[in-house]
Order: C-alpha cells, then sequence, then structure tokens
C-alpha cells in the first residue's frame, strides 16, 4: 500500500498508459481522480476501481475547465498528493497519419533493397497551424495548466509528487511527429525547471520517457511500421501500459523520496542515454 490513503489524480485516465496508472495507484490504496476529455472514459476507468475512485470530464488544453477541477478536487478531499500529467494525443486535426505511415513503409523497402532513400517525410513543411497547436496545446499548455493548479493546493501541505508523462520523443525526436516531439521535449525542460522551483516545498517533480507502448494511441501503426519498431528495440517487443504504471507508481510513492527533476525511460532497450 505505497499510496494509502493518498489523493491522486490522474489526467487522461479513460484509457493505455492512464488508466493502467489509475488502476495500479488505486491497488496500492490511493484515492484516485480520473480525469478525461471524454466523460465516459473517465467514468468507465472510475467505475471498475470501485468506492473511493472519481471521475471529472476536463479537457487539460483549456485553463478554465483546469481550474474549475482542482477547485473540485480541492473542496472535495482538501489536498492532493500525486498529480500524473498523462492526457495525451499522437495527432493534430488535419494530420494524415496514413500518408506518413505510408512514406514510412516506401523508406524502410527502399533502404532494405539497397536503393538509398528516395522518399522523403515532409511532415513539417506541410504542417497546418491547427495540429500543431492543437499537440502542443494538450501535452505542453496542459501540463502546465494542471501543474499550475496542483501546486497551489501541494504548496500548502508542503508536500506532493508531479510526474510528467513525456516519451522517447523528447530524447530522440520522432521524424513523423515534430509536434509532438517538440511538446514532448518541452515538458522534459518544465519537469527540470519546476523540480529545482519547488524542491525546498518538499514537492517532487519527474518525468517518463516510454518506448513504444501497446495503447490506443499506437494500436494503429501498420505492421511494417511495428515491424520497423521491433526492429530497432533489443527487448524485441513493445511494452505493455502496466509497466509504465510500475514506473509511475515508483515515482509517485516515497520510493524515490531523494528523486527529483529526473526522467526514466521504459522503452526496452529503444534508446539509450
Ligand atoms: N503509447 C505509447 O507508445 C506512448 C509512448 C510514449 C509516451 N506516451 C504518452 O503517454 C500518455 C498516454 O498515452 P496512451 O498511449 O495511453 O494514449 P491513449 O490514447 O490510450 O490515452 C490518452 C487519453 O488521453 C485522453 N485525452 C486526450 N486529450 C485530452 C485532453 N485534452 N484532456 C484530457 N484528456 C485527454 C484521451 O481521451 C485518452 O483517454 C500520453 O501523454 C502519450 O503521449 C505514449
Amino acid at each position: 500500500m505505497k499510496l494509502k490513503d493518498r489523493v491522486a489524480l490522474v489526467t487522461g485516465g479513460g484509457s493505455g498508459i492512464g488508466r493502467a496508472i489509475c488502476e495500479r495507484f488505486a491497488d496500492e490504496g490511493a484515492r484516485v481522480v480520473v480525469n478525461d476529455v471524454r466523460q465516459e472514459a473517465a467514468e468507465a476507468t472510475a467505475k471498475a476501481l470501485g468506492a473511493g475512485a472519481r471521475a471529472i470530464a476536463a479537457d487539460v488544453a483549456d485553463s478554465q475547465a483546469v481550474r474549475a477541477m482542482f477547485a473540485v478536487i480541492d473542496r472535495e478531499h482538501g489536498r492532493l498528493d500525486v498529480l500524473v500529467n498523462n492526457a495525451g494525443v499522437a495527432m493534430g486535426p488535419g494530420d494524415d497519419r496514413q500518408a506518413t505511415m505510408r512514406k514510412g513503409e516506401a523508406r524502410i523497402m527502399e533502404m532494405v533493397s539497397g536503393q538509398g532513400v528516395q522518399t522523403h517525410w515532409d511532415v513539417t513543411q506541410s504542417m497546418s497551424d491547427e495540429a500543431w497547436h492543437h499537440v502542443i496545446g494538450v501535452h505542453l499548455h496542459g501540463t502546465f495548466y494542471c501543474t499550475r493548479e496542483a501546486l497551489k493546493i501541494m504548496s500548502r501541505q508542503n508536500s506532493g509528487a508531479i510526474v510528467n508523462l513525456s516519451s522517447v520523443a523528447a530524447l530522440m525526436g520522432l521524424e513523423t511527429v515534430p509536434h509532438y516531439s517538440a511538446a514532448k521535449g518541452g515538458i522534459l525542460a518544465l519537469t527540470r525547471a519546476v523540480a529545482r522551483e519547488v524542491a525546498s516545498r518538499g514537492i517532487r517533480v519527474n518525468a517518463i520517457c516510454p518506448g513504444y507502448i501497446d495503447t490506443p494511441m499506437t494500436a494503429g501503426i501498420s505492421d511494417l511500421s511495428r515491424k520497423l519498431v521491433l526492429g530497432r528495440t533489443p527487448m524485441g517487443r513493445v511494452g505493455e501500459p502496466r509497466e509504465i504504471a510500475a514506473t509511475a507508481l515508483f515515482l509517485a510513492s516515497d520510493e524515490s523520496s531523494f528523486t527529483t527533476g529526473q526522467w526514466l525511460s521504459p522503452n526496452g532497450g529503444l534508446f539509450m542515454g
């Protein structure tokens, strides 16, 4: 019971990694507040967790909605021990994932056939303002908005742990998703800055940079792209959401009491930094 009676908010808890984190935290005794922009998804997770859990639907990219969500948490619990900034999207409106995947596959075929690379990605030059702003908004603005409100509560307690979901995209850069890579890189820098800022208050801030994890976010990738990922991953498999939840538990609990401003990257060896 590493989180016994602690109040934990997990954003994007309606699916994938966020849901696995909610489940693991509840198993460890936490009172979990499940956020998601999709109300029914947040409620489904909260229902599965049972008594003590609660769903709050809010778009983390909307600062007013985030403020209202934290007001509810403050009113109902009067404290917040853990915030996991997990909500995320891989693509923005108008991003053509299928076209990018087709280009990826063409490049793989060119490389394996020894032709040299002839297909260009051209992702950044064709990206719309909307796609850029959406992805940066959910990840980077969302992480900032939630962190800002969480710190107001945690500063009253002089304790707390914040865990931010970054990605190997921040460490390596992923050529197919420059907006996502930039957002995740920003989250890593924000993690370090805020960790230094709030250490004197007993609040720790850390990040997780997962490799490829089997969730709805990655479900749409083609077989060939999946094989390419596995070929670059020494462990030869993608990760499970519960493996990220285990890392989140470590960073959220007293097990990591001397750890702040750091990132852990459960990635099967895809990136070794
Ligand atoms: N799956 C991976 O391979 C992988 C790798 C590295 C990092 N990540 C990161 O892990 C986190 C979780 O990803 P996942 O794979 O579980 O994805 P997912 O798509 O399964 O879940 C993301 C959840 O976030 C919610 N969400 C989206 N926009 C939101 C918003 N504006 N406000 C509130 N909720 C919102 C979605 O409704 C969804 O329930 C993300 O930050 C993602 O970038 C995932």
